[in-house]
């Protein structure tokens, strides 16, 4: 598959759930599974520069996860600090372009110093996009959307009639961004749990078993090979 198939995959989503239950599972307590799950996303990153997928989007913590015990979101934020700190010159050398979604205005002020800080400094890399969703909901994003959006039009800079999709997806935090292809979601569960929910209107879901901290290389390959059979089999229409 080379980029000027239309099907390639540019864009992959993953909702890494599982972390907590691989950790129970070895008697290891919640923040060990996050730490594991920190690992998985270092594989995944590599297996999808090998595969040129443009856009790597994580939901990495929800806007529900700040109801989690503070303890649990503590442990979170410090591991975010820490794979900020760990990874900043590794996209840089790799050409990756880091991009954070969400409301980022909750995130402990030196994690959002971080943020912007390693954001401003790949802004301009080529090889990848990898977004991590962080304080991020669907619901939250379309409703500061929606408000946004009736500002403009209060302020008259436009007219209800002016509001389409378009216009929509440029007030979501992923203007920028074009849509999934692929959505994978690790654990077996069949939930889209306030995901993209604009976003993924036409992408491929794929579930897949494995914890997020079991996921590897090899499990990434299979899901695109998931996705390439589906395609395969609407080309033969
Ligand atoms: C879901 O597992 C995972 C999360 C809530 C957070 C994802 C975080 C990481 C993979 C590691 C941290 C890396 C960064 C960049 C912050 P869960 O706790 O919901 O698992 P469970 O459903 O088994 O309880």
């Amino acid at each position: 598959m080379t980029s000027s198939d239309p099907h390639h995959v540019s864009h992959i989503a993953i909702i890494m759930d599982g972390n907590g239950r691989w950790a129970k599972e070895r008697g290891l307590p919640r923040a060990e599974g996050h730490r594991a799950g920190a690992e998985s996303i270092r594989e995944v990153t590599e297996a999808c520069i090998e595969l040129g997928v443009k856009y790597l989007t994580l939901y990495a913590f929800s806007s529900e996860n700040w109801n989690r015990p503070q303890s649990e979101v503590d442990a979170l934020m410090k591991l975010l600090d820490r794979f900020l700190d760990d990874k900043a010159s590794e996209l840089d050398k790799q050409k990756i372009r880091l991009q954070a979604i969400g409301d980022l205005d909750k995130l402990p002020a030196a994690t959002r110093k971080r943020l912007d800080r390693i954001q401003e400094q790949t802004k301009n890399h080529q090889t990848m996009t990898l977004v991590l969703a962080l304080s991020y909901g669907a619901r939250e994003e379309i409703t500061a959307a929606v408000r946004s959006i009736a500002k403009a039009a209060i302020a008259g800079e436009i007219s209800p009639e002016e509001i389409d999709t378009k216009l929509i997806a440029q007030h979501l935090y992923t203007k920028d961004i074009p849509d999934p292809d692929l959505l994978i979601r690790t654990s077996g569960e069949m939930r889209v749990s306030n995901f993209l929910l604009w976003q993924i209107s036409y992408s491929e879901i794929v579930i897949v078993k494995k914890m997020w901290p079991d996921f590897r290389q090899g499990d990434l390959f299979a899901a695109v090979e998931e996705y390439n059979k589906r395609h395969r089999r609407f080309g033969a229409l």
